[in-house]
């Protein structure tokens, strides 16, 4: 089990709260010039992944104080019981074992006492074999075409991880297949998905952990009724129709043989599930050896995760802990996530999702409300677009923003000099994010363009940027199915130590419920043309302006 430590209540909290006052004072343009050895001091390398966070307010004494935080907070006992399979998930009454999915180990993994390896690789090897016959052509279209689109069905942690990582490894794409992806419960989706692919050659993969969520139950009735339409008898459905789910009973109401089910765990959180059977749409468009390299990209950061004990070391525990710096001691609320490189354009929308549904809570383990900041808001877009967009804020808005850079120093698509001016601005931004220029500087800068001083003087403040802003550094040699593994899980491990340290259950996501109890009670309101009195003034207006206008 985890502890119930409330961290607020340790030493070290409260010596980083007076260091915090402390560090209100540094700049860091000088931090970096009283130490020739800053970037060396605070980085780590792991593989092809070199993590730079020495652009943040940090000294040696801060890392040393959040590391007796995580300490204090009994982090490696948690991280034990993470991989030992023990109920972290209290709330739910369950084991927390992604890591079981993309373990290449040779020791068990257990949950409840059972060894769930031999499960996790009989799912790996039924989806080798079915990826086999897709693309070898052995498995066929009902009339005896080859399937050429996959159109994945499903929502929240069943939709963004394989819509992200098929996003990011499009160049290892299989010649010849094409990926979709169906969310929305808006009619639209799924719509404009169906213009775009023929039933002969379609696969639909139904994703759903519980195959109870309603978006995901809609958009698969509306394809079956697509495709039946077509495809006339239902015997035909079986050749085009797979489920990935941890609910047989329901995949077989739905009409989807049994055999046609990939199936998952109830140890696999829905945000945490692209290593897992919900992972199909991912290894049939790029090819299962490829998502095999991805999950072994991931084994290898869990491996890092689980054995550096020397916590300074650990890529992960870092993270969290700068990230927690920033946040909680520093008084950022959001963090952008910042890849530069297209193919990445899904990543922090991925992990709104894999961070805000984790960290997003106010209870702590003890069922006390917490006292101090959790999970910080979480967005986001590729760099250079973001430049152009919400980057005026970062460098001289009110607001202090965390910044992820994410880059790779080899691309996909090398064209003329488009990688050099990508990554140009890469290390240009988070350089003037943390020098800034200055009010002196400025006003040189306007001498030398010729102006008057009293021009100088008026346009000068709008001109200066502060700097001193927080930022981190992803320099990655390429992105490639392994590296990719190993970023996610360590994005992934972050917000596990955050949760721990905190002090909240980071795999539950109660709160989504309420909304969704509310649509189910609406809905029926909406199915007739009566007029609604049964809510607040508000959203009865809103209901009834709604069903006199549609
Ligand atoms: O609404 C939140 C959520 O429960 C997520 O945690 C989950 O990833 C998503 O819905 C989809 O759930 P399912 O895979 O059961 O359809």
């Amino acid at each position: 089990m985890l502890p119930t430590i409330n961290p607020a209540k340790t030493k070290a909290w409260k010596q980083l709260l007076s260091h915090a006052e402390e560090a209100k004072q540094w700049n860091m343009r000088q931090l970096f010039s009283e130490d020739a050895q800053r970037a060396a001091s605070f980085s780590l390398q792991h593989g092809d992944i070199y993590f730079d966070y020495s652009k943040n307010k940090i000294s040696a004494k801060t890392l040393q104080l959040l590391l007796s935080l995580a300490e204090q907070t009994e982090l490696p006992a948690a991280i034990k019981s993470m991989f030992g399979g023990d109920k972290i998930n209290q709330t739910e009454n369950r084991s927390v074992l992604h890591i079981a999915l993309r373990n290449f180990g040779n020791k068990a993994i257990k949950s409840g006492g059972k060894d769930v390896m031999p499960e996790v690789r009989a799912v790996q090897n039924k989806m080798k074999a079915f990826c086999e016959a897709i693309h070898s052509g052995k498995h066929v279209g009902y009339t005896g075409k080859k399937i050429k689109s996959i159109v994945n069905i499903g929502i929240g942690g069943s939709d963004l991880g394989p819509l992200m990582v098929t996003e990011a490894l499009k160049p290892y794409t299989v010649k010849g297949i094409e990926a979709f992806f169906v969310s929305n419960v808006d009619g639209t989706h799924i719509a404009e998905t169906l213009k775009k692919v023929n039933p002969e050659t379609t696969l639909f993969l139904i994703a759903s952990k519980t195959f109870t969520t309603q978006e995901t139950m809609t958009n698969a009735l509306t394809a079956r009724d697509w495709f039946l339409k077509k495809a006339k008898d239902p015997r035909h459905v079986a050749k085009h129709f797979a489920a990935l789910s941890t609910n047989s009973t329901a995949v077989e109401k739905f009409g989807i043989d049994i055999n046609n089910m990939f199936e998952f765990w109830d140890w696999v959180g829905g945000r945490y599930s692209l290593w897992s059977a919900i992972g199909l749409s991912i290894a049939l468009t790029i090819g299962y050896d490829n998502f095999e390299e991805l999950l072994k990209g991931a084994y290898d950061a869990d491996e890092h995760f689980k054995t550096t004990r020397k916590l300074e070391k650990n890529i992960p525990v870092i993270m969290a802990l700068v990230g927690l710096w920033n946040t909680t001691f520093q008084g950022a609320q959001s963090e952008a996530i910042l890849p530069y490189d297209q193919y990445l354009h899904r990543f922090a929308a991925y992990f709104q999702q894999g961070n805000m549904e984790s960290n997003g809570k106010s209870i702590d383990r003890s069922g006390k409300k917490v006292t101090y900041q959790t999970g910080p808001i979480i967005w986001g877009e590729p760099g250079t677009n973001g430049q152009h967009a919400f980057y005026q804020l970062i460098h001289q808005g009110t607001e202090l923003i965390p910044c992820d850079f994410i880059a790779p120093a080899q691309t996909h698509n090398p064209i003329g000099d488009h990688h050099e001016k990508l990554l140009s601005n890469f290390f240009a931004q988070t350089e003037a994010l943390m020098n800034g220029k200055n009010l002196a500087e400025v006003k040189a800068e306007l001498k030398q363009q010729g102006l008057d001083a009293a021009a100088i003087n008026k346009l000068a403040p709008f001109k200066v940027f502060e700097g001193n802003k927080p930022t981190n550094s992803f320099l990655i040699k390429k992105i490639t199915p392994f590296t990719l593994g190993q970023l996610i899980a360590f994005y992934e491990h972050k917000i596990f130590v955050q949760g721990v340290i905190f002090n909240i259950f980071s795999f539950d996501q109660w709160g989504v419920e309420l909304g969704k109890q509310l649509a189910n009670k609406i809905l029926p309101e909406l199915q007739n043309s009566d007029k609604v009195t049964s809510h607040d003034s508000s959203t009865n207006t809103l209901i009834n302006l709604y069903k006199k206008l549609r």
